[in-house]
């Protein structure tokens, strides 16, 4: 095994835009590292998938970013996160970081005693993901769940703060309202995206977790105990999408402003 230099890019996958709200956490946070980013567009939606479909989607991209040379792989994905992040914590030799646990912890700091909601995909609320990964910190926190199914492809089409949107998100938050949940955990990386509309459905009382700035501490920690942190020099960032670059591109370009000028385009299948 080569071991990877300090130099190496950090690798970020996701199955589309999403995982770029975690991308602005690192970026924040590491302002000196490299990082190839991979939007799996061509495969979007992963949240209805099979678990056995999405570890099979998550195991290629990391195949091909661990041959890109990348010195640590970060799931930002809620649903690759709840079923393939130990199938690839086992069977790739750089670690690899979810977003489900750094999630989990930041929603037991900010909640005066819950219930804490979770919102996600269907795969990840069917997976139980969250509700494990709080409840092995605090075992008697009341944990309410709520699958979305239909905010990625909202954020995919960009309708960030359209009407649409707003009466969805409505829908699907009634129950943690009515619940009276004081944290609600954005357990999908799109959903930091609709921050806005979520935290004016559920008032001020309501404390948001986008688990991004916590992954990102948690990927320092890892690159720091590997004396793998990049000391300086420019820092290389290359965006990835396995369909619709000039799409991705567009969209990206929104939330990630002056940080994207190119969209490479790679296939997985
Ligand atoms: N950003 C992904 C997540 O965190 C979205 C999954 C999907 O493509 O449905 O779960």
């Amino acid at each position: 095994m080569v071991s990877a230099s300090s130099e190496a890019p950090i690798g970020v996958f996701d199955s589309g835009l999403g995982g770029l709200t975690v991308v602005r956490s690192l970026l924040k946070r590491l302002p000196n590292e490299s990082l190839i980013y991979v939007g799996d567009t061509a495969r979007v939606p992963y949240g209805p998938k099979s678990p056995e479909t999405v570890q099979r989607y998550a195991s290629q991209i990391a195949e091909w970013l661990v041959a890109e040379g990348v010195k640590v792989i970060i799931v930002a994905c809620s649903t690759a996160t709840a079923h393939a992040l130990t199938y690839l914590q086992q069977h790739v030799t750089i670690p690899v970081i979810g977003v489900v646990e750094p999630g989990a912890r930041a929603a037991i700091r900010a909640t005066r005693g819950g219930p804490i909601g979770v919102i996600g995909t269907a795969g990840t609320i069917g997976s139980g993901a969250y509700a494990r990964a709080i409840h092995a910190l605090a075992p008697m926190l009341e944990v309410r769940q709520e699958a979305c199914a239909l905010l990625v492809p909202l954020v995919e089409e960009g309708w960030l703060d359209h009407a649409a949107t707003r009466v969805v998100v409505r829908e699907y938050l009634a129950p943690l309202k009515h619940a009276h949940v004081d944290t609600l955990v954005l357990g999908c990386t799109h959903y930091p995206l609709l921050a806005t509309v979520i935290a004016e459905e559920m008032g001020r009382s309501v404390q948001l977790i986008d688990s991004a700035e916590e992954t990102a501490s948690e990927t320092a920690l890892t690159l720091d105990a590997r004396q793998l942190l990049r000391s300086g020099g420019p820092a290389m960032h290359r965006f990835v999408a396995s369909d619709a670059p000039e799409k991705f591109l567009m969209l990206a370009r929104q939330f990630l402003p002056g940080a994207i000028t190119n969209v490479e385009h790679v296939s997985f299948a």
